[in-house]
């Protein structure tokens, strides 16, 4: 989980306590993992595991900076559902990390331009998209495109994006995503 919504977002990384860091981490970095450890056994083998994660985890797209120990602690998850994704025993299964984008809740705050609402059904569809399709994918909202994206790490196979939302095509995506390599931008803070 994030950081409180009272956290100085300006505060550098330096700057924050051993305590803080360790308790924010514990919650977006570690905890996630622990509980997909435990429970992975209980998913069927080619069953679906998906952690929420943020566009401020992107290292590529961190030209703004800010929130640094909330985007140090959501890159460290991606990172280990990457080394997730790469052992042998998970080789079959779909993985996926989710990007919401800015979305109305106690950590986005009232000024976020999407809600729950309408946010939540383009997880579900990123969810049952990716049901057969083993492998890690990321998935992020795109403004642009008003849905849920899912991207394809370039380790994997290049494929063109998986638009969520099925009730508003999608045009042709930018020649960069056939490429593997999307670069897309969550909303700014
Ligand atoms: N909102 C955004 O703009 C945004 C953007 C990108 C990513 N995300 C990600 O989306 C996820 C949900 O965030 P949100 O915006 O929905 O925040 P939120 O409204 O504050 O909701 C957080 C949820 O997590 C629970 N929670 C908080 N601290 C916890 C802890 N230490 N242990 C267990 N549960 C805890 C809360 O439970 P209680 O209700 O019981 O307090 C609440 O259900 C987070 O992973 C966040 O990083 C959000």
């Amino acid at each position: 989980m994030p950081e409180p919504p009272t956290a100085d977002p300006s505060q550098t990384i330096g700057e924050i306590s051993t305590d803080e860091f360790m308790q924010i981490m514990l919650t977006n970095a570690l905890s996630p993992m622990r509980v997909i450890e435990q429970f992975a056994a209980q998913v069927t083998a080619g069953g679906l595991i998906g952690v929420m994660s943020s566009g401020q985890g992107s290292i590529a797209n961190n030209e703004s900076g800010q929130r640094e120990l909330y985007r140090g602690s959501k890159a460290a998850l991606n990172m280990f559902m990457r080394s997730l994704a790469a052992r042998p025993t998970m080789k079959a299964r779909p993985l996926v990390t989710m990007a919401p984008g800015w979305i109305k809740t106690a950590l986005g705050g009232p000024d976020a331009p999407y809600t729950i609402e309408e946010t939540i059904p383009l997880l579900v569809n990123v969810l049952l998209e990716k049901q057969q399709r083993p492998g890690l994918e990321i998935s992020r909202l795109s403004r642009q495109y008003g849905s849920l994206v899912m991207i394809t790490p370039r380790a994997t196979a290049p494929q063109p994006p998986t638009f969520g939302n099925r009730q508003h095509p999608a045009p042709a995506p930018p020649a960069r995503w056939q490429a593997g390599r999307a670069v897309l931008r969550c909303p700014r803070r």
